[in-house]
């Protein structure tokens, strides 16, 4: 495809359709250009020239960082925000107490009203994409309509894009999820740009019955790469509700065992709560030949196939990966990942054209830029606390240049699912590692879901909220309904996975983590899958059935009997407590709550 200095204005579909709804939105926001996104690498290099013009990006040392960028967002811009996320379904009970919502009426109103002339001096972009291999019975197409390059090419990584998206589209055999992105920050003739523009004012919306997304005034990761949480969860969680399959916020990993037996495990954590490090887990060689192999990292569309058994496919094709923490020992196959045409942003920036951020490395640099553009050493740090990469600044890889990217990553037919696995950051009352005595009792485990709040969203961080199979800021409608599926969903099972809750956070009284987690968390995954295979031995608690000391495997690891009984103890006034939070959140959902949780929580009081 030639590239012309403003690219490709003919459009790429034949679709009437399509090409009707790009011309009623163009005429709405007013564009300077439109843009046909073909998705060839040489668009992808031009865009990024285009975005290193105008200061967006920065080339980092192309020897040490080969294809990478940096950027530095806006500072107001740097997380997703929860309250400025709406559903606007017909009706407010469909999406329920734990999501905000307008009447869809007003909000179009108010949409028509941001959106005008929104795009005026900027390219609007037509990009295509497909969540999901192209052509997977199990993926969903949608066209992002933005003004912002920095989300093309950042949607190139983590979905597919372009030509053969929209040859999919021209075969009419699917429905396009329409997506409307604007930063918000139309030019005015003459006017000269900023390296990240965005508006104060922030809408990130939804209408589930319709199947639209329209997002304004954010550029930054689940705000403005609408394939993801917009997409991929919220509408998704309504279309597989409606279908009779299953969105989920999980990783998915495949666990290879020393005799070959390979048993996939999706688990669910809240954002920055650990999927991508489990999801790329590299077993410590001395548990034996143990593999562990990544097919997803942040979600999982789950169907049960023909023979009633659940497969998961990753509707993803990259890693939108927390960077603070992420090093050579922490997780070396996500190292590997952003080691080579990577996208960074909001992380610090080294006099050598490099990136670093906290725990990359013991040592830090001596001095470096830090997230905001300022200069940063660690005598700096020590007196104003400044840190050098902010806590949700990211990296953007594509997932086939990960290791331990699994053999069937991309299998149209997704992976068996043997085990779901929930978890959230607890740094007291859960422990490390316990199974449901059942479906139903799962279903329970997982919807009274608890976790301290990280900076993967703006607000306070470490405040302690339910947190339903980490579904609190995704799930497209009533929360009681989503428990509702999760029940239903076992009658069409010819055998449900098992179910397990763990907790890599849990701290003793000096503030410091029992677990050290991370490559260790292998010995949990280990019972896990034993448990699966009906080899592990488990011990009855009130709460569920807990390995005992000697159904772990300890070699190479010092933890006395003594601490792993601190890890997993189940404190009585401690789970009293935790029955009256769940009972909180009940409440709240009450009259769209499920009798089974009702029961569930009835069981778990006797057996207390
Ligand atoms: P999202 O991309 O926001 O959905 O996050 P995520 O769930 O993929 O979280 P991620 O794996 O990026 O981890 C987030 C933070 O948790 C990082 O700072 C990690 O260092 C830390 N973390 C991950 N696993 C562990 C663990 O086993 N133990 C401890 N103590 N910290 C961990
Ligand atoms: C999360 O917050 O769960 C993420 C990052 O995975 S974002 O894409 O910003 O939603
Ligand atoms: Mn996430």
């Amino acid at each position: 495809m030639k590239q012309g200095k403003s690219g490709i204005a003919k459009p790429l579909t034949t679709n009437k359709h399509l090409i009707r709804w790009v011309e009623k939105m163009a005429e709405l926001t007013q564009p300077a250009r439109i843009h046909w996104v073909d998705g060839s690498q040489q668009e992808y290099d031009w865009l990024c020239d285009e975005l290193v013009a105008v200061g967006t990006f920065i080339r980092l040392n192309q020897e040490k960082w080969p294809g990478c960028f940096y950027a530095r967002s806006d500072p107001r811009d740097v997380a997703r925000v929860e309250d400025r996320t709406f559903i606007c379904s017909f009706s407010k009970d469909n999406a329920g107490p734990t999501n905000n919502w307008v009447e869809p009426y007003e909000m179009r109103k108010k949409l028509k009203e941001l959106f005008n002339g929104c795009m005026r001096g900027r390219t609007m972009y037509v990009l295509a994409f497909s969540m999901g291999p192209v052509g997977s019975p199990m993926s969903r197409i949608g066209v992002e309509l933005t003004d912002s390059p920095y989300v093309v090419v950042n949607m190139r990584i983590m979905t597919r894009i372009g030509l053969p998206v929209l040859a999919e589209i021209d075969r009419g055999a699917v429905r396009v999820v329409p997506c409307m992105h604007s930063v918000g920050a139309p030019l005015a003739p003459g006017q000269k740009d900023v390296p990240w523009p965005c508006n104060d004012a922030k809408y990130i919306v939804h209408f589930p019955e319709a199947r639209e997304i329209w997002s304004y005034g954010s550029g930054y990761g689940g705000n403005a790469l609408l394939g993801k949480k917009c997409f991929a969860l919220r509408i998704a969680s309504n279309i597989a509700r409606d279908e009779g399959w299953m969105a989920e916020h999980m990783l998915i990993v495949g666990v290879e065992s020393p005799q070959g037996e390979k048993t996939y495990v999706a688990a669910a954590f809240p954002s920055a709560c650990g999927k991508t490090n489990l999801a790329m887990l590299v077993p410590p060689k001395v548990l034996g030949d143990w593999k562990v192999t990544t097919v997803g990292d942040d979600i999982a569309w789950i169907k049960p196939d023909a023979n009633g058994q659940l497969r998961a496919i990753n509707p993803e094709a990259g890693f939108f990966g927390v960077a603070p923490g992420t090093s050579e020992k922490t997780n070396p196959n996500a190292m590997a990942a952003l080691s080579r045409n990577t996208i960074f942003t909001n992380v610090a920036l080294t006099a050598d054209g490099g990136v670093w951020w906290e725990g990359m490395t013991d040592e830090p640099p001596t001095e470096c830029e830090d997230w905001r553009g300022n200069r940063w050493t660690p005598e700096i740090q020590k007196q104003t606390g400044a840190k050098a990469a902010h806590p949700n600044g990211r990296f953007t890889a594509p997932a086939r240049q990960c290791p331990s990217i699994d053999a069937a990553w991309e299998d149209p037919a997704g992976v068996p699912i043997g085990a779901f696995v929930f978890g959230g950051r607890r740094s007291t009352t859960m422990p490390l590692v316990y199974q449901a005595f059942n479906w139903s009792a799962g279903v329970y485990m997982g919807a009274t879901m608890g976790s301290e709040t990280t900076a993967a969203a703006s607000g306070a961080v470490g405040m302690m909220r339910r947190d339903p199979m980490a579904m609190l800021p995704f799930c497209g409608y009533h929360m009681g309904d989503y428990f509702r599926h999760w029940i239903k969903m076992q009658r069409s099972l010819s055998s449900t996975p098992r179910i397990f809750y763990v907790n890599w956070f849990r701290k003793s009284e000096d503030g410091k983590f029992l677990w050290p987690g991370f490559s260790e968390n292998m010995r949990v995954l280990k019972w896990i899958v034993d448990r699966v295979h009906g080899r592990a031995q488990g011990k009855e608690t009130p709460i569920g059935w807990t390995p005992y000391y000697e159904d772990m495997e300890w070699a190479g690891l010092d933890i006395s009997r003594a601490q792993f009984d601190q890890m997993q103890e189940v404190n009585r006034a401690a789970w009293r407590k935790e029955l009256i939070g769940h009972e909180e959140l009940f409440i709240d959902v009450h009259d769209h709550l499920p009798p089974e949780m009702i029961y569930e929580r009835e069981l778990l009081i006797c057996r207390m």
